[in-house]
């Protein structure tokens, strides 16, 4: 069997419409860009989504947006691609490298408040703070709510892996809705696929942390539908009002789900009223999303900077496109003027027609390929849970992970071979993987400019050489799942340190033989 790490999941209505946008002669910046823009910006709740080339584009014209300086600080986690920190760069700024937290490979945001203090001890102004919600769980949103706050931060989102992910929000009492970081977290910190108690936990809180008992989700409108579609069905009529079709849920109720209603892959930490569940991008100044191939939703390459403040929406479509002035796009159309202004010297990030034409059926398909993702990373969790060589990623309290990764853990000292021979032995069975990601400190352009060592930011540099992502698709079968599976164990049981052995138990059974 042969495994890639990624397919895109690009069906008939994407194919029909790139044909269409060839056959109708408008290639590049032009109606279907407008149109996703519009149905991207409804998806996510946001007021504004700028259409652009890449992610990157995206990154860096937030932080053109916000006014970045050269000599400021931004800080940026160092378990993260190669785009989140060059962009910081690109301004003659400097990025200020910060650890992650081992539960889920986040920026860590005590880390963050150390290094703030150290640059603004040498003198530097910190302008901003790039959270990367690692593999499309967010990441802790009040921490760096309270952090901006605090420091005067903007708040630039990378949520590259993001489309869609949800975190769980109160209400504080003064019109504010917050995430309670902390509330419901588990006390444990090694995270594995199991069920885990909670001794230190009150009963409350550790129903948060493990979601609710099935019998004890509160009823909802619209019982047949999972919560987040519950809850976008109740804002129908806000969409109706913007003139947008309510698609995503058309395709669901078109697609009935294999699993069914009351194995929903969504986990809702007590639900009773007090709270919501938000979409990524609600709690920051911009959010850029990435549609690079292997993404949750793509459009080959593309990104889109999401924001509800005007200002910035206004500039970074405008330096997206040389920084001439209003519509530059329209100078070609009937209704556009030949005359326009320059007024900043911008960048050509535009998005062409062609790529969203791709992308408008992608976004209207993101609930659905959301779900099968979840579909997928259940059977990896159910089959590889008992599996004592490996942590498995862990969706944490109050989150509604995308899985864009599927990214375990090896349990190094307990096996004889190390990362590279594992990931060689999966290639070997025809298994893609991946890294993400050697963190940015150890790279030797960041090594040679400011002089990082490994130990400088200790946790990401002592996960890295454990760190294995395993494929995840909309379109990977349970067979392809129990292949990867299988052939996981069979590398690591010939690979154990010891004589002890466990058995090999058929993919979907655990070893003590209960079907789990
Ligand atoms: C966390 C993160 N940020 C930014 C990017 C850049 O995205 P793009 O390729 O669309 O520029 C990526 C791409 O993989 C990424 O993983």
């Amino acid at each position: 069997m042969r495994i890639p790490f990624y397919k895109p999941s690009i069906g008939e209505d994407e194919i029909n419409e790139v044909v269409d946008t060839l056959r109708g002669g408008w290639l590049t910046t032009g109606p279907k860009t407008k149109q996703f823009e519009a149905e991207f910006a409804a998806y996510l709740g946001q007021k504004h989504a700028v259409a652009l080339n890449s992610c990157t584009a995206a990154l860096h014209l937030a932080l053109e947006a916000i006014g970045l300086k050269a000599g400021q600080g931004v800080i940026v986690p160092t378990m993260t691609f190669a785009a989140t920190a060059e962009v910081v760069r690109y301004f003659g700024a400097r990025p200020l490298l910060v650890d992650c937290r081992p539960e889920d490979l986040n920026l860590d945001v005590a880390d963050a408040e150390r290094k703030i203090q150290a640059a603004l001890a040498e003198g530097i102004h910190v302008a901003a703070i790039i959270p990367v919600h690692y593999g499309g769980q967010i990441g802790d949103v009040h921490g760096v709510q309270t952090l901006a706050r605090k420091y005067q931060l903007k708040v630039i989102e990378d949520a590259a892996h993001c489309c869609p992910a949800y975190y769980w929000e109160t209400e504080m009492g003064d019109g504010r809705w917050e995430m309670e970081e902390g509330r419901g977290e588990t006390t444990e910190k090694a995270e594995s696929g199991k069920a885990t108690p909670h001794p230190t936990l009150s009963p409350a809180e550790a129903e948060r942390a493990t979601g609710p008992r099935k019998s004890e989700v509160a009823a909802t409108p619209h019982p047949t539908l999972s919560p987040v579609e519950a809850e976008r069905a109740t804002q129908r009529q806000d969409r109706e009002t913007l003139g947008l079709r309510n698609f995503q849920l058309s395709t669901f109720n078109s697609q009935p789900t294999k699993n069914g209603g009351d194995t929903s892959p969504y986990p809702l930490p007590g639900r009773g009223g007090e709270g919501r569940f938000s979409p990524v991008g609600t709690s920051a100044d911009i959010t850029c999303f990435s549609f690079y191939a292997n993404k949750t939703i793509t459009t080959g390459e593309g990104g889109m900077a999401c924001t509800n403040n005007d200002e910035y929406a206004d500039r970074m479509r405008i330096m997206s496109l040389h920084g001439i002035s209003r519509d530059a796009w329209k100078r070609f159309t009937a209704e556009g003027s030949w005359y326009y202004e320059i007024i900043a010297p911008g960048f050509k990030y535009n998005l062409t027609d062609i790529a969203a034409a791709i992308g408008l059926h992608q976004v209207r398909k993101a609930d659905l390929l959301h779900r099968r993702r979840c579909e997928v990373v259940k059977l990896y969790q159910e089959s590889l849970a008992d599996v004592e060589e490996l942590i498995l990623p862990r969706e944490q309290p109050g989150r509604i992970h995308s899985w864009h990764l599927y990214s375990i853990r090896l349990v190094l000292d307990r096996l004889t071979i190390d990362r590279a021979q594992f990931i060689s032995e999966l290639a070997a069975r025809g298994i893609g993987t991946s890294v993400h990601w050697m963190p940015l400190h150890m790279h030797p352009y960041y090594r040679e400019t400011y002089g990082y060592k490994p130990e400088d930011l200790p946790i990401a540099a002592s996960l890295y050489p454990q760190l294995v992502t395993l494929p995840v698709y909309p379109d990977m079968s349970p067979e392809e799942v129990g292949y990867v599976c299988a052939s996981i164990k069979e590398i690591l049981v010939k690979s154990r340190k010891g004589s002890a052995t466990v058995p090999v138990a058929p993919v979907g059974v655990s070893p003590t033989g209960n079907r789990r």
